[in-house]
Formats: C-alpha cells, structure tokens, sequence
C-alpha cells in the first residue's frame, strides 16, 4: 500500500516534492495546500510543470485534513507551529523542511503542545534538508561512528545567494540590500526564527555526541556593498548588506564544541578578510581520528547543466531529504522523530528502472 502523502506550498522545493511524488509508486500525492489564490484549484502537477495528476491545490486546510493522509511534506516560506500540531493532531505525520530540526530545543510550552498533537494524532514529525539538515546534523553524526573521541564539530557553508530565485526569502526574509542596523538576530521575527534553527541543529549534534552545553551563542558581521547589484529584477544597492556570516556556536566551559558558520553573499562581491573555502558546505570533525568532507551539490558533474539546474539541485536535494523520510517517519514511534534518533534514511528508489 502507498503512504498517501500531502504536498504543503508549491514553492522552490514543493514542486521538486510533487515532481518525485508523481514518480513514486510507494507514495501517493492526494492533495496539495497553496498560499497563493492563483494556485487554488489548480492541478499540482501544472503548477509543478509536469502532467496533470488529477489532484488540485487548495487553500481549505480543512478538506485537505479530511483526506486522512499518512503524510504532510510541510514545505512553506513561513512556518507555523499551530498549522504543523493541527496537521499532527487530524492523524497525519509530517516531514518539514523549513523547522522542528530538534523539538527539544523549543520554549518547553511550545514543545509540550507539539508532543500532545502527536499523541492525539498518533503521528511523527521529522525536520530535515540540506543545513538546516542532512549536512549539518545528520553527516556529523554519521562520521562520528567512526570516532574514539570527539573534540570539535564545524560545518562551514559558502553560498552565493545572487544564484537563489527566491528574492522574498533573500531580500524580504534575510534583508539583504538593507542597512546594517536591519540586520541583526533580533531585528526580525525570521532572523530570529532563522537563527533559532539553526542552534537547533548545533543542539540536535552537541546532545547526541553527549556535550552538556552551557549556552548556544549567535554572532553575526556584516559587509556592504561596493557597487549595486541587480538579482532577478532587484537592486542591491552599494552601501547595504550583501555579506552575511554568521556563527552559531555550542560551548562548554567556555570552549566551543560544535559551530556552524556561514559566508553568505548576494552580488557577486567577496570579503577579502573572508576565508575562501570552495561553494558548497565543509564539515570538519576534530577528534581521535579527525575527518574533513566537502560537499557540493550539483544537477550533474557529468552533464553541462545551466546555472539554473544547478541552483534548483539544492531546492531538490533539501526537499527529498523530507520525502526520503515520508516512510522512516510514518514507522517511528509517536512523537519527535529527528535526524538523531528515525535512523539512517536514505533512497529507496534511486537506482529504479525508469518505465
Ligand atoms: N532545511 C533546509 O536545508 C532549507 C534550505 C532552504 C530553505 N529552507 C526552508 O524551506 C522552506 C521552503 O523553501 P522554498 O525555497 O521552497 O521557499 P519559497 O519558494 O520562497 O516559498 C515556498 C512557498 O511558501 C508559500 N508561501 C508564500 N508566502 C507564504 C506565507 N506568508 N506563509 C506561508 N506560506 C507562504 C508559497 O506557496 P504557494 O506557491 O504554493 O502558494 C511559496 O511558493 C522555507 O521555509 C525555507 O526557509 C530549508
């Protein structure tokens, strides 16, 4: 039997979601939610840019609760904690790729009522994608199997974001092109909903590698722009943000035990006081032994691919990160399945004929 599956926002990643959700014999998409009144009614596979599949979107989150899906691919622009325990709650596990990377971290009001929709549900919830993700919480984990002692965990991610389509979640969500003083972790309720996930994946990799934590700590240094810059039809103007690094540093007795560091760009300008690892995410594991990775992602190392592919493959790789997961967590136990505790997911179907 097919786990039914919902598909939640048709953005970057939902329509990744829908396109591998068509391929799928073990899943079945039964219904798709949209923010968007030009999406409602439409068929799901349109508005992902395949066949029909006979399943349209809606913004009735009623009737799409009344379909007893096994499954919700919980992929929005701006997540909700009350949406998420209702879909919980009406019976119907979730794998999220936008929060909930590790539950315990929440304000324990916020964790309690989470726990208590999974207990009426009967259902799961699994956070996971790229880093947040499978790259940050679930690659040091793995590669700490091979550890006698662990002393430092830090993963590097190098990104260009002129590259990322999304221009809501660039300029709107992140403020880049905005002045310095709009840039801070406090400065925003998505700063500090950003941040916030982000310590949860330090926290998710320091409590499963057992360091007792004392506090989780955020910085951030900014660099403006030279020059303007247009990116899809928007000016980054000189003067504003177009540099992000941020830390989000674990420590114990004043030593930093797991950090996650990023060197995010918009414009095509490069801090030169900035380190210069190559795109994509270094993890690095200091211990007995001591393990370095580099990974990138990319539509093809074989294939000439335009930019374009290339840049969709990550919206790929963070979304199938959750629809990998539809079975692990539909199997879990009720209640919070993270990367740490559902256990290895991987591919079922990667190497499947093509019909
Ligand atoms: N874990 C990771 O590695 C990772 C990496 C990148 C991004 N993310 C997160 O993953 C999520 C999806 O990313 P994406 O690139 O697919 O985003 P996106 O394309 O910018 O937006 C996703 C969809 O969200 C819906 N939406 C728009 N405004 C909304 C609002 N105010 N409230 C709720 N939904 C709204 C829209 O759905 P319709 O078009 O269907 O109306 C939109 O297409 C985001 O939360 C993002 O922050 C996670």
């Amino acid at each position: 039997m097919a786990l039914r599956v919902i598909q939640w926002a048709t953005g970057n990643q939902g329509v990744e979601a829908i396109r591998a959700l068509a391929l799928r014999d073990d899943l079945e998409l039964v219904g798709g939610w949209v923010s968007s009144d030009a999406k409602d009614g439409c068929d799901l596979g349109e508005i992902a840019g395949i066949e029909p599949l006979g399943v349209a979107a809606t913004q009735d989150v009623d009737a799409l609760l009344a379909l007893g899906a096994d499954c919700v691919v919980y992929a929005p622009r701006i997540a909700s904690l009350d949406v998420v325990c209702r879909i919980l709650a009406s019976g119907a596990n979730v794998v999220t790729t936008a929060f909930l990377f590790h539950p315990a971290s929440l304000p324990a009001a916020d964790r309690e009522r989470l726990e208590a929709a999974c207990r009426e549900g009967g259902t799961s919830i699994h956070g996971t994608g790229l880093n947040p993700g499978v790259l940050s919480g679930v690659l040091p984990l793995a590669l700490s199997s091979m550890s006698r002692r662990v002393d430092r965990v830090v993963l590097q991610e190098r990104a260009d974001w002129s590259f990322y389509e999304s221009t809501h979640i660039t300029f709107d969500n992140m403020r880049f092109g905005q002045p310095a003083a709009e840039v801070t972790e406090e400065a925003s309720e998505f700063l500090r909903f950003n941040s916030g996930i982000f310590q949860e994946v330090v926290a998710l990799v320091a409590t499963a590698l057992g360091a007792e934590l004392d506090e989780i700590t955020t910085d951030v240094e900014l660099v403006d722009a030279v020059e303007d810059h247009d990116v899809f039809g928007t000016t980054l103007h000189a003067g504003t943000v177009a540099g992000q690094r941020w830390h989000w540093r674990g420590l114990r007795d004043g030593e930093v035990l797991v950090e996650i560091e990023t060197l995010w760009t918009v414009g095509g300008e490069y801090p030169t006081h900035w380190p210069r690892p190559l795109d994509g995410w270094t993890l690095t594991i200091e211990g007995d032994p001591s393990f370095r990775t580099h990974t990138m992602v990319l539509a093809s190392f074989e294939r000439p691919e335009p930019i374009a592919e290339h840049v969709r493959a990550a919206s790929i790789a963070t979304v199938m990160a959750a629809v990998n997961a539809i079975a692990p967590t539909c199997a879990a136990p009720p209640g919070l399945a993270t990367m740490a505790t559902v256990g290895l997911v991987h591919a079922t179907t990667g190497f499947t004929r093509p019909t």
